[in-house]
């Protein structure tokens, strides 16, 4: 085994590949993703109005993406259990699975990506930091209320597809699907309940974002 190969990683080592990632989240593109894109099968036909409306909510869903992907790294970065920080860098690579399948939804429909991507990603991973600072029990709770509010927020999306978006329906379906997964597994990782306050202030920002990339 070389020298390398037996270094431990220093926290400078895991901050540099943290900027690393976020840059080219951003201004990269994500990486391919890992698994096949669930719309790959499936068809869409769609009047102009209902593009426009899909785009809409798939800017959304992006712009969502974008953050999960700065609340898993920001959380990552400062998680003090090895087992906590592993379950948040497995879950991020999953969230990027999501960013990648929702730009490739973005790019069919001929609309970009929102314009505000690197506000989003900065406010998420500094609210990441904040919680994987606050101690793992909190910043595992957080994650399981994140994943419930975004659990609600596609259910809702789903309502709102025409019957004929094979395609979105596909990929949102396996995302909620992974989503209630990330869940699952914060709770049964310790996650500590959010008081209500902290939820409503949740879901307050998170209405801010919504509203804000359907348009920009
Ligand atoms: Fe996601
Ligand atoms: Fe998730």
């Amino acid at each position: 085994m070389s020298d390398m190969e037996k270094r431990q990683l220093t926290p400078l080592d895991h901050l540099l590949s943290q900027a690393d990632q976020a840059l080219r989240t951003m201004f990269g593109g994500p990486p391919p993703a890992s698994r096949e894109n669930p719309a790959a099968n499936a068809e869409s036909e769609l009047s102009e109005a209902e593009r426009h409306h899909i785009a809409g909510l798939m800017r959304v869903n992006h712009a969502g993406e974008i953050a999960a992907q700065a609340l898993y790294q920001g959380q990552a970065l400062t998680a003090r259990l090895d087992a906590v920080r592993d379950a948040m860098e497995q879950a991020a690579e999953e969230e990027n699975d999501h960013l990648a399948w929702c730009e490739e939804r973005l790019r069919e429909l001929n609309h970009r990506t929102s314009r505000l991507d690197p506000l989003w990603f900065a406010g998420s991973f500094v609210i990441g930091a904040l919680a994987g600072l606050a101690g793992d029990r909190w910043s595992l709770g957080f994650v399981a209320e994140t994943e419930r509010q975004v659990v609600k927020h596609l259910e809702s999306h789903l309502a709102q597809l025409p019957a004929g978006d094979h395609r979105t329906r596909a990929i949102l379906e396996k995302m909620k699907e992974d989503e209630e997964r990330h869940g699952e597994i914060a709770g049964r990782a310790g996650a500590a309940e959010l008081p209500e306050p902290v939820r409503k202030l949740m879901g307050l920002a998170s209405k801010v974002m919504t509203t804000t990339a359907y348009r920009i």
